[in-house]
């Protein structure tokens, strides 16, 4: 639950706001509740998930404020919808879901992992990537990308394409800090030399990156 809080505030201000694999639904009740957004679409492809989602909004759908769709990614969705949440998947499913349909105009990503191959995706499709962030929740940490398609492509280096663009002396050092730490921790163990070489520089990687070196 704290993630989702946290995942609140990447949430603005929309006319029409669609929770892609919405689950629970409490990311479009927030957006209600708060007078955030018009109208929301909750949708999910699982049919047992999208039920929990109808049952914690019953009274917004019932007044219309709120539709529920059934249906794998953005298949059903309308590209007019304002801002697009796509969160708690993994990063090649959320590449699959824009990939088979479209990238909406306004949208807040929050893989669980391979966060690097949406970047990639976003980028190799002109996509302006108007933050990329990262925040804890419970000990473990969670990037989310919020962008549009504005005509203004963003631009990252190799690096940033890795690690995002956030601070290095805040929370994305400290991220960096706890994968340099995980990586040296597998190196106690028995590795074959390939292994052990590749986990070196991925950790000296880091550390230039870290240090200012890699920019
Ligand atoms: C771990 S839950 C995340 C729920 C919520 N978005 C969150 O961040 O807490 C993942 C949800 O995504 C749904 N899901 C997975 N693949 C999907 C797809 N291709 N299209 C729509 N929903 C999907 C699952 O059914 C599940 O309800």
């Amino acid at each position: 639950m704290d993630r989702i809080k946290k995942l609140y505030a990447y949430l603005s201000r929309c006319d029409t706001f669609a929770d892609i694999g919405c689950d629970h639904g409490y990311c479009a009740r927030y957006m209600l509740k708060n007078n955030l957004c018009e109208r929301a679409i909750i949708s999910d492809i699982s049919e047992k998930c999208l039920s929990k989602a109808e049952r914690l909004l019953a009274n917004y759908i019932s007044c219309g404020r709120c539709v529920s769709v059934c249906c794998n990614g953005l298949k059903k969705i309308d590209h007019s919808v304002d801002l697009t949440l796509i969160a708690g998947m993994g990063g090649e499913e959320i590449v699959s879901i824009l990939e088979s349909a479209f990238i909406p105009k306004k949208f807040v990503l929050q893989p669980m992992r391979n966060i690097s191959y949406v970047r990639e995706y976003l980028l190799s499709h002109g996509v302006e990537i108007t933050s990329d962030e990262v925040f804890e929740s419970g000990g473990k940490y969670y990037f989310v990308i919020s962008g549009e398609i504005s005509g203004k492509a963003s631009t990252y280096t190799p690096a940033q394409v890795k690690f995002g663009k956030g601070d290095i002396g805040g929370v994305l050092g400290d991220y960096l800090k706890t994968e340099i730490a995980k990586k040296k921790s597998y190196l106690e163990r028995e590795l074959n030399s390939a292994t052990r070489a590749r986990i070196t520089d991925e950790i000296n990687y880091i550390e230039r990156f870290l240090s200012g070196e890699i920019k």
